[in-house]
């Protein structure tokens, strides 16, 4: 039977690819709000600010390519039963090629309406704007679940976590719940490796910390796993 590998992604993996983290200095956080722009509150105080934001965020998308880690991670594919987790709202994980993929956050190129009774459309890179509504007539909003809001797949993604064989976090400060909290699903055997350059606070015995960037980490984390 093929290892099951579980890996929860976070902004970091992103990183390399030109991606803004959340949270390092220089981070998207230091330059905007984050109750502005990526909370439910914010949407109904200032809609036109948060459209913005994402339609910037599009944009950036359509300008950037995988990088090697989502590239590699997607190789696991060839021998391995592989399930990727990511709070990334960027589409970088399936460009690279992986077929099984929960968006905890949401995803930046679908939106839907506002009240959430609608479908959920893919707009690929292109921009919405304040007035562009469904055909009942209800505004549609980026498919992004923001602070404030339920994470409906975080059950999905906890159950995949439960079954594990070896489990990777990388590039997540684990400073967001409930997905910080799905590492704590991992079976009491299973293998846990983090990869990120920083410290990161995982109260779990025999993690493997690969203290690297995502991309050279994910050569060493393969190197590790194929011994
Ligand atoms: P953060 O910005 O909080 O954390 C990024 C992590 O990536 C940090 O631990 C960095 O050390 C690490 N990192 C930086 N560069 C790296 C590199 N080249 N290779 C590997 N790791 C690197 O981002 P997230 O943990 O993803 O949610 O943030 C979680 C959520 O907070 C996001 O999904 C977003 C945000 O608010 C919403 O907007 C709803």
């Amino acid at each position: 039977m093929k290892r099951k590998i579980v890996i929860l992604s976070g902004a970091g993996i992103s990183a390399e690819s030109g991606i803004k983290t959340f949270r390092d200095s220089n981070g998207l956080w230091e330059e905007y709000r984050v109750e502005d722009v990526a909370s439910i509150d914010g949407w109904y105080r200032n809609p036109e600010i948060v459209q913005e934001f994402y339609n910037q965020r599009r944009v950036q998308l359509s300008t950037v390519e995988p990088n090697r880690a989502h590239k590699l991670i997607a190789q696991l594919e060839r021998d391995n039963d592989v399930v990727v987790i990511t709070q990334n709202v960027d589409n970088l994980h399936e460009r690279a090629g992986s077929s099984r993929i929960i968006h905890l956050h949401g995803e930046l190129t679908k939106i839907t309406p506002e009240d959430k009774n609608g479908d959920v459309y893919d707009i690929g890179y292109q921009q919405i704007k304040i007035g562009d509504c469904d055909s009942r007539g209800v505004q549609l909003r980026p498919y992004i679940v923001w602070f404030g809001e339920d994470v409906p797949e975080i059950n999905r993604a906890a159950e995949e976590v439960a079954t594990a064989d070896i489990l990777l976090i990388i590039g997540t400060s684990l400073n967001v719940y409930p997905a910080a909290g799905l590492i704590y699903y991992a079976k009491k055997d299973a293998q846990i490796y983090l990869i990120d350059p920083k410290d990161v606070n995982v109260q779990l015995a025999n993690v493997v910390h690969i203290k690297d960037k995502a991309t050279s980490g994910m050569e060493k984390f393969i190197e590790q796993v194929s011994a």
